[in-house]
């Protein structure tokens, strides 16, 4: 283990610092998915050494022969990672300075499932060193770095914000997305303490241009929720005004777009069977269910929304079986090719 100068005398989390300005830090990331690959490899990129951490293993075998398992990464990415160790031990987080959780936050019969997220943060609290720092990317709750990672992580007998720094980083990553990547699309970060944060920004700043704070990780994991509600209410609405429309006998695609030729006061959104990608239909609810919760009740656009949209794929199969029956076609024998389906 290397013994750096400025550990003999500063705090754990002063040399922290310092080992993230002088890119001597060892970053980790644990959950090698959509969002902790393509960050791995900027982590490295940015001149880290770093710890790539997955409990699937045909992943890690593929990273470690140098294939990368994501669309957006290319192989030459992950062969040019030479100072990469991918493995889907988590005991190898005691040599990381930064750990980012990247781990799937699903709805389980209709609630946040937050079991992934526990797993790795048990693991990541049997490693965990005093200077560390974790993070968690994850799209959650509010409350979910304060009151539900703290406690975990402290079962390490490290206190968050003394002993270690705690933060949370959402990811806004769009899959594909040639024109808005990670380094060029704003981070938000928050830290537990003023420091936490110091800290964050400084490691998301090696590797992102635009770094936002907010003043608590609540405000962090709400913002990501507001974006992706934002989104599902949207693409409700204009779900709900297109089956009006038929009803009406308007052409929905010809008004909607119209509309979107106002300069402003207007964002166009468009109708279909399904929302887009997996967040947008699962975080909302991680929103409505929190309020439930905490408050007695749910958010009523986000429930209504995910009715709409739900009802949208039987809406969709009954205007192609109509659209059958003008053309005298029967469903039965009929083959349907479906355009643009994810
Ligand atoms: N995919 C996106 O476009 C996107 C965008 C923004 C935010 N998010 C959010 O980011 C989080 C991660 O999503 P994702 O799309 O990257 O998921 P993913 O399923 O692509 O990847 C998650 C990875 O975690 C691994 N994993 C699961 N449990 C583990 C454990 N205990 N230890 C180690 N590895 C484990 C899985 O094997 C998988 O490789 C979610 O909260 C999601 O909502 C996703």
């Amino acid at each position: 283990m290397t013994t750096y100068l400025t550990d003999l005398d500063l705090h754990p989390l002063d040399a922290l610092a310092v080992r993230i300005r002088d890119r001597s830090a060892t970053a980790a990331v644990v959950g090698l998915g959509y969002v902790g690959l393509p960050l791995l490899v900027s982590m490295h990129a940015s001149g880290f050494r770093v710890i790539g951490v997955d409990a699937d293993e045909r992943k890690i075998d593929g990273l470690r022969s140098r294939r990368s398992h994501i669309g957006d990464i290319a192989d030459s990415a992950v062969e040019a990672m030479d100072r990469a160790t991918f493995s889907s031990n988590p005991a190898l987080l005691a040599d990381a300075d930064v750990i980012v959780l990247c781990l799937p936050t699903p709805l389980t019969d209709g609630s946040p499932d937050l079991t992934m997220v526990l797993t790795a943060a048990e693991d990541v609290a049997r490693s965990l060193k005093p200077g560390a720092m974790v993070v968690l990317e994850s799209t959650t709750y509010p409350g979910t770095t304060e009151e539900f990672l703290r406690p975990i992580l402290e079962t390490s007998g490290l206190r968050a914000g003394r002993d270690f720094a705690l933060a949370y980083s959402p990811e806004r990553i769009d899959p594909g997305n040639r024109h808005h990547r990670l380094d060029t699309t704003p981070k938000i970060v928050a830290g537990l303490t003023d420091r936490c944060r110091e800290l964050a920004v400084s490691f998301y700043s090696a590797f992102v241009q635009t770094v936002v704070t907010t003043s608590s990780p609540r405000e962090a994991e709400m913002a990501k929720l507001i974006e992706n509600t934002y989104r599902q209410v949207n693409i409700a609405l204009v779900n709900e005004l297109a089956v009006l429309a038929h009803g009406l006998g308007v052409d929905i695609w010809e008004s909607l777009r119209a509309a979107a030729t106002k300069p402003f006061g207007y964002q166009p959104f468009w109708p279909g069977p399904g929302v887009g990608g997996h967040c947008i239909s699962i975080d909302p609810t991680y929103l409505s269910w929190r309020a439930g919760q905490q408050l007695g009740h749910r958010v009523e656009f986000i429930e209504h929304a995910n009715e709409v949209n739900n009802r949208m794929p039987d809406y969709v199969v009954t205007r192609v079986g109509e659209a059958l029956n003008d053309a005298g076609r029967p469903i039965k024998g009929s083959k349907v090719l479906g355009v643009g389906v994810a």
